[in-house]
């Protein structure tokens, strides 16, 4: 049994509703819709470009969430003064590029050193954990725990794709992921994961135990298409929980 969190990602019902440039749907309603369906947190990524999160977005989930809020940002001083500005429960530090889809890989620890470390003083600070988004790899864990984070998410994103593809080569990056997030553990980071996650990726991942949260977006949001948020949101948590 699983006693992992579930965050949920809401950056896609905003997403529908600049496709019409309308009100609807509503990123808080939905997400308000999460805290009463069980989930244990909300993320939000507001991205420098605002294509999907916007600034009044991220100030209405603060006022009115109970549940605690992840911003996702990327290590812009522009986001440092938005997540210093709203003290939300965590923020997770990601690399951001403007051409892409979706976060395509974890931040560079090493490039981004100083930056980090100043960012994360400076979160810390105010008294919001810090979550570096890293892929499966020592070096950048050695990093994130030099730098002061309390939490490493591991970028699930390659693993997801070849799980869903039945790769061979799936068992092998779950292996990486294993012996990462045993490692993070080990020497005191907290464990959390996302991206590309889906009820299929989710039973191996959190069989692991060591993951303390997930943090899904695309896929349940996806889902609430065809079985609505509920039943997406109680699916995931079960399927966390048996594992
Ligand atoms: N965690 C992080 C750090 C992310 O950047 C994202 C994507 O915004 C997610 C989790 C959620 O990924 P997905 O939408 O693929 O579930």
């Amino acid at each position: 049994m699983s006693d992992a969190r579930l965050g949920l990602n809401i950056d896609h019902v905003a997403t529908v509703r600049n496709a019409r440039g309308e009100n609807y749907p509503s990123p808080l309603r939905a997400a308000l819709d999460a805290e009463k369906f069980g989930v244990d947190g909300i993320t939000a990524h507001l991205r420098e470009d605002r294509r999907h999160i916007r600034d009044e977005d991220i100030k209405d989930l603060s006022d009115n969430l109970s549940i605690p809020l992840n911003l996702e940002m990327a290590p812009t001083q522009e986001m440092l003064e938005i997540a210093l500005r709203h003290k939300p429960n965590a923020c997770c530090i990601v690399p951001e590029k403007r051409e892409e889809v979706t976060t395509e890989g974890g931040i560079d620890t090493l490039k981004n050193f100083e930056t980090l470390k100043r960012f994360t003083t400076e979160i810390k600070n105010v008294g919001t954990r810090v979550s570096l988004f890293i892929d499966a790899d020592q070096l950048h864990i050695d990093k994130s725990f030099e730098i002061g984070a309390d939490i490493i998410e591991i970028h699930t994103g390659s693993y997801c794709k070849l799980i869903e593809s039945d790769d061979p080569n799936a068992s092998k990056q779950l292996e990486k992921i294993i012996l990462a997030i045993e490692y993070a553990s080990k020497i005191g980071l907290e464990v959390h994961a996302g991206h590309g996650i889906t009820f299929q990726s989710i039973k191996p991942l959190a069989n692991l135990k060591l993951i303390k949260e997930f943090n899904i977006g695309h896929f349940l949001i996806s889902e609430s298409i065809y079985i609505g948020l509920e039943n997406a949101i109680g699916k995931m948590k079960s399927l966390i929980k048996e594992s």
